[in-house]
């Protein structure tokens, strides 16, 4: 069971020859290829799961979080070879399929088909990566490489930075900048797909005014 791009290691992507190998090694020995799709999945990635982007194709895989747009709900897809061998009642849960979350989970559905959200994820993580990258070329003493897809990013904090990345989360908190660190040294953006150019601008000036401060110059 993979992450096609890890989020809480620390934002790293997969590789198309990691996951090739994983699928050949599965088919190989009679195993079952799974993605963990719950904070790659829906859109995040630019695409509408984070597997497109390895061109690998998974026997199973799960989504929640942004499933239903807030609504807790999580559900797990299978091919069909896999999901003949489950039955009616083989995986009992409590909330499993109740109305008003799969109500949610089907509105958020639609809303993306019906709107190119993938389109705006694409272009504002690019907009945010290049932003970062900018941010890290100035203050290299404490910024390292920037990565991710679409609109989740993690900017890596230098071990000699003197900081923390959860020091540095509350720094842009101070900024009015909501972030969260992923593990002890990358800080992650994770803004909503439907972020906009001038609040992604606005983003990149409080996150670097953030960095600013702590390291004692001006931005
Ligand atoms: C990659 C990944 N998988 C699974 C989970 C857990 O999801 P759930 O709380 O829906 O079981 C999380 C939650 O943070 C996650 O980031």
């Amino acid at each position: 069971m993979l992450e096609p791009m890890q989020g809480e290691g620390g934002i790293k992507p997969g590789t198309r020859e990691y996951f090739a190998l994983a699928r050949d090694l599965a088919d190989a020995n009679g195993a079952l290829l799974i993605c963990d799709e719950v904070q790659v999945g829906m859109g995040r990635s630019g695409s509408l799961w984070g597997h497109e982007q390895l061109d690998v194709k998974p026997d199973v895989f799960t989504s929640a979080k942004a499933l239903g747009g807030g609504v807790p709900i999580g559900a797990m897809m299978a091919a069909k070879s896999v999901s003949d061998t489950f039955g009616p009642g083989d995986h009992a849960n409590t909330y499993g399929g109740n109305p008003l979350a799969c109500a949610a989970g089907l509105a958020v559905a639609e809303y993306l088909s019906e709107h190119d959200v993938l389109s705006n994820v694409r272009a504002r993580g690019e907009q945010l990566a290049v932003g970062l990258a900018d941010i890290a070329g100035r203050y290299f003493t404490v910024l390292g490489e920037t990565r991710g897809w679409g609109l989740l990013r993690g900017m890596v904090i230098k071990d000699d930075a003197g900081c923390t990345a959860a020091e540095l989360v509350g720094d842009a908190m101070k900024e009015g900048l909501l972030l969260v660190a992923a593990g002890p040294s990358v800080v992650r953006f994770v803004p909503p797909l439907v972020v906009k150019e001038s609040e992604v601008a606005e983003a990149l000036v409080r996150f670097e005014r953030a960095i600013a401060t702590r390291v004692g110059t001006t931005p």
